[in-house]
């Protein structure tokens, strides 16, 4: 295949690993702001403790980009506002360690009241908003199901695609999106398939299908952001030569998968989680801290009840923690979300050195990853 390529750089050295200072005390002063509305407090900065801590150049444009007023608090308020602080301090601790801790070890009291007093949504709501994910496409399933399967034809994917009129057109037009240097566009599905080759092919079936999710602006981008995930991981694969190069491909597609989920929960959550990014809080810290789960584990359910394979369920489930498990894959979509979406999870140099051990990389190399442009690049939204 004659593609144009573009290249991109995957740092895996320390520096990009590495949590800073300066985010750690943002995250600190958006739990104070975010545990002092749950309590139906305003927090108020001038003789507060954090005003205390954030004693550096910095502390003026932490507050500033808050939005928080730098005015007298009332003194019956300042202990309140003391707890609030020890509460977010805790809490900040909780997730920075998480991962040295064994799952079975009791996190600190304060850090656990501090979770409670954040939740905004019951496991109910997490398993409505389950229960009402959209129906994956029956030809998307098939394809899917004859991915795994060991035993099929090119005449049998054909006939899949041809089953859905959308995903066959999908298939056409990203085959006729690769072809720079032919003059005559494929017209054909048993073209399409021959040119693209039939795993590639299902995975472009699978991926269209995928696509149909995705349906407000805001989930838009994170497609798009999963197209861009997808070639990155099927490139780190295919390097280590520890996953397989198809698999992370698909794994790349549906790793974000659960913030359909996330999307469907109720007002309250949205507009918490919202401030609560916007102040300097990570994805999957916010998602732990008001639900109690994370789009990777509601992903991994997602993809359970569309009956995804079983080792694709496992990596999307630990894609922000593979030092859970023993997935390459789970490896690859890590260091995939840590080159494409930092904003997702906290660096951190533990679970990086863990994926990148597992993939038998070297910590002190920069990857160029060529990715071949135009695959799926059609199938933006
Ligand atoms: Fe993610
Ligand atoms: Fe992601």
């Amino acid at each position: 295949m004659d593609n144009a390529r573009k290249g991109v750089e995957l740092d895996l050295g320390a520096e990009a690993s590495t949590d800073t200072w300066d985010a750690h005390w943002r995250r600190i002063g958006a739990w104070s702001i975010g545990l002092a509305a749950a309590r139906g407090l305003t927090l108020q900065m001038a003789d507060d403790p954090l005003l205390a801590v954030l004693d550096a150049p910095k502390c003026g444009e932490f507050l500033q980009d808050l939005g928080v007023l730098s005015i007298p608090v009332e003194p019956a308020n300042s202990n309140r506002e003391r707890e609030i602080f020890e509460l977010a301090r805790a809490l900040e601790h909780h997730f920075a360690f998480e991962p040295f801790r064994n799952s079975g070890d009791e996190s600190d009291p304060f850090a656990q009241a501090a979770l409670q007093s954040l939740q905004c949504a019951t496991r109910a709501e997490l398993d409505r908003a389950i229960a009402s994910l959209p129906v994956f496409p029956a030809a998307g399933q098939r394809a899917l199901q004859l991915l795994i399967s060991e035993n099929w034809s090119i005449p049998d994917l054909e006939f899949i695609a041809a089953s859905d009129p959308v995903l066959a057109s999908d298939l056409i037009r990203v085959c006729n999106s690769c072809l720079f240097c032919r003059r005559e566009p494929v017209t054909t599905l048993g073209h399409a398939i021959a040119y693209l080759g039939s795993e590639r092919a299902s995975a472009v079936l699978i991926a269209a299908s995928v696509k149909r999710l995705f349906t407000t602006p805001q989930l838009r981008e994170i497609w798009n952001h999963s197209i861009e995930a997808s070639e990155i991981a099927r490139n780190l694969a295919a390097i280590s030569g520890r996953a397989n190069a198809e698999e992370a491909f698909l794994g790349g597609l549906v790793h974000d998968i659960g913030r359909l989920a996330t999307a469907l929960l109720p007002a309250k959550y949205q507009s918490t989680s919202a401030r609560l990014l916007r102040e300097g809080c990570e994805l999957s810290l916010v998602e732990r801290a008001l639900c109690g789960s994370t789009h990777a584990e509601l992903g991994a359910t997602a993809l359970q009840r569309w009956n995804f394979p079983r080792n694709l369920i496992e990596a999307v489930r630990f894609h922000h923690r593979p030092e859970a498990c023993e997935s390459s894959l789970a490896a690859v979509l890590y260091l995939t979300e840590r080159c494409t979406n930092p904003a997702e999870d906290i660096p951190s140099a533990a679970r990086s050195k863990a994926a990148i051990e597992r993939l038998g990389f070297d910590r002190t190399i920069t990857l160029e990853i060529k990715s071949e442009a135009g695959i799926l690049d059609s199938l933006r939204l």
